[in-house]
């Protein structure tokens, strides 16, 4: 979703490491782009539509902001882009999140012209009222923010100040030898400097060519700034040998697995928790949201204990047993989803033990939980989530054993399945052909029984997201439950058979669709006449559906690939969903 990058540089080369910032956070996702830097007195601001062109170059200046953006109000067009300005282009601003109040706002502005459809632009005209009245910019953002409903931050700059502040999106900023920076993703600041200072909701900070001060947004006293030293690499776009971040990170499964599994204890004290808690209620979107609901099989099978799970916007709906002693575990690669945010600030006002399970250190989750369970996956930077996905996965076997009291069991079938992994991936070119053979497909059904329903669910996902293909993930017991009338000549079903409880009635199910036409895709150990076409994967006992989902991600990666399209920045989507 939308990136912040702002830059005031000792080496007067703000605009292109303004550039270079966002093409760091371009993984998030964006339709349009933009840099702002001054130049005799006036911000001049190049943007465009689209993605960020390789190797452009730029001016020098001191001070820079620039922005990606994902349309929400207002369409994609150069116009609506950010950065937006006043009327004399002496203060920009970009933004993310959504001003909900920006019409009756709107109307407190008389005399200003204004150019785009989008709420953003609001906002920098009332500031330049403020600042008239002022003479201070972090008091005119500071006045402006009051007023402003949503969850928004805003990176506002009058050419020798940056002002930045934040409600609900994250806001990161650096302090570096080049000079201070601001940003919306540490992964920008990185390439500068390890030592971080993550806004807090309410958080002002001003910088200037001094450094950095830290104020609270609504009273303007000063707050002590209090960096936290990351030891994290900087992810570059570093794609070794591969042709894009998807297919990297697939492969990247095996490695993994392994790590988690060598630092299996790290479970241990969630896994008491959930034992002691009232109700454990594991809560995420999308993918991560799939991750919860083999959560649900995994602990009724291993450990015998009900968990529940809520996709994240839903949970509003269902949060009135939570109470003091309910354990709620978020659930999110980025750590910074809304939907999975907003549970968590309904489970702690509810006093309930507060699990972030997440991939970014630092990210709001992680900030805002009592205990975290890092997922360890690595950076992930394509929008389908696949070995943050295994990683989650992963996380439920490890709790699920450990609250069972079997840690080196959940150890076992982590390593075996890394193995298995490595087996299908060597297999990819069959995935590949079978994908040259489906693209054409309007509709692709997934059938699973068991943990191989989340599995259905996530393979669904993944080939929709990315290919746009329409793909369906069903439990195999649903079909004559009207889903069978879907099923037509050679429509393309897939079926997960793993050696489990499941079989014998997944390859019913096989059989109904099967004697409708079906073209039946069997995934599991065993071949039977049933497939037309079949692709084997060993059994791992209950991390079974680890090495079985690599077939689906390869599958959608080589769909998207043939159909010319690129997997690693699918249409509408942003990586990181942080606004409603
Ligand atoms: C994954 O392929 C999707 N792009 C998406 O569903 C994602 O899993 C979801 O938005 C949740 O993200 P999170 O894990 O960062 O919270």
């Amino acid at each position: 979703m939308c990136g912040i990058f702002g830059i005031i540089s000792s080496d007067n080369n703000a605009p292109t490491s303004t550039y270079k910032g966002l093409l760091d956070i371009e993984y998030r996702g964006y339709d349009s782009w933009g840099v702002a830097f001054l130049k005799d007195n006036q911000f001049k601001i190049e943007k465009e539509i689209g993605f960020l062109p390789k190797d452009k170059t730029f001016e020098s200046a001191e001070v820079a902001v620039g922005h990606t953006r994902w349309a929400t109000h207002g369409g994609v067009t150069e116009l609506n882009a950010h950065p937006h300005t006043d009327c004399d282009k002496k203060i920009v601003l970009v933004h993310n999140g959504i001003i909900e109040n920006y019409l009756s706002l709107k109307k407190e502005l008389i005399g200003h012209k204004l150019i785009s459809e989008t709420d953003t632009e609001i906002a920098v005209h009332l500031i330049e009222d403020e600042y008239r009245l002022t003479g201070d910019l972090k008091k005119a953002v500071s006045n402006v923010f009051k007023k402003v409903d949503g969850l928004n931050a805003f990176v506002v700059s009058n050419g020798s100040q940056i002002v930045a502040v934040k409600k609900g999106s994250p806001v990161v900023a650096g302090s570096a030898a080049n000079g201070s920076i601001v940003a919306s993703d540490p992964n920008a600041i990185l390439p500068h400097t390890n030592k971080l200072l993550f806004l807090e909701d309410n958080d002002l900070i001003e910088i200037d060519k001094s450094g950095i001060k830290l104020f609270d947004a609504h009273t303007l006293l000063e707050k002590d700034v209090k960096y936290t030293d990351v030891d994290w690499k900087y992810q570059g776009a570093d794609l070794a040998d591969f042709p894009h971040f998807m297919l990297k990170e697939i492969y990247e499964q095996p490695k993994v697995l392994l790590a988690l599994a060598e630092n299996a204890s790290a479970v241990t004290e969630i896994a008491e928790d959930i034992k002691k808690a009232y109700g454990t209620y594991f809560v995420g979107c999308g993918t991560a949201s799939y991750a919860c609901l083999t959560g649900v099989y995994l602990f009724s099978k291993i450990a015998h204990r009900h968990v529940n799970f809520s996709i994240g916007s839903e949970f509003t709906y269902i949060q009135d047993y939570i109470k003091k002693g309910s354990l709620v575990a978020a659930v999110s690669q980025s750590g910074e989803t809304i939907d999975v945010v907003e549970p968590f600030q309904i489970a702690k006002r509810k006093e309930a033990t507060l699990v972030a399970m997440t991939n970014v250190i630092g990210s709001t989750l992680y900030r805002m939980a009592d205990k975290k369970l890092m997922l360890n996956a690595g950076p992930e930077k394509a929008v389908a989530g696949t070995k943050s996905f295994t990683s989650m996965v992963a996380n439920m076997i490890l709790l699920a054993y450990a609250t069972a009291g079997d840690l080196k069991a959940g150890v076992e079938v982590l390593e075996k399945s890394a193995k298995e992994i490595e087996k299908v991936l060597e297999k990819a070119d069959e995935i590949k052909a079978l994908a040259d053979k489906l693209h054409t497909s309007k509709n692709i059904y997934i059938l699973g029984r068991g943990l191989s329903y989340p599995l259905a669910l996530e393979a669904a996902l993944k080939i929709k997201e990315i290919s746009y293909i329409h793909a369906e993930g069903f439990a195999g017991g649903e079909l004559k439950h009207g889903v069978i009338a879907l099923i037509e000549k050679n429509t393309p079903v897939i079926v997960f058979v793993p050696n489990d409880e499941t079989k014998h009635a997944i390859l019913a199910s096989a059989q109904e669709v099967k004697a409708r036409g079906a073209f039946v895709i069997g995934i599991g150990e065993e071949e039977t006449e049933v497939f037309d076409y079949f692709f084997r994967v060993a059994d791992t006992g209950a991390s079974s559906i680890l090495p079985m989902v690599v077939f689906p991600q390869l599958l959608s990666y080589y769909l998207t690939v043939k159909l010319g399209l690129n997997p690693d920045k699918p249409r509408n989507l942003a990586k990181s969903v942080v606004v409603k």
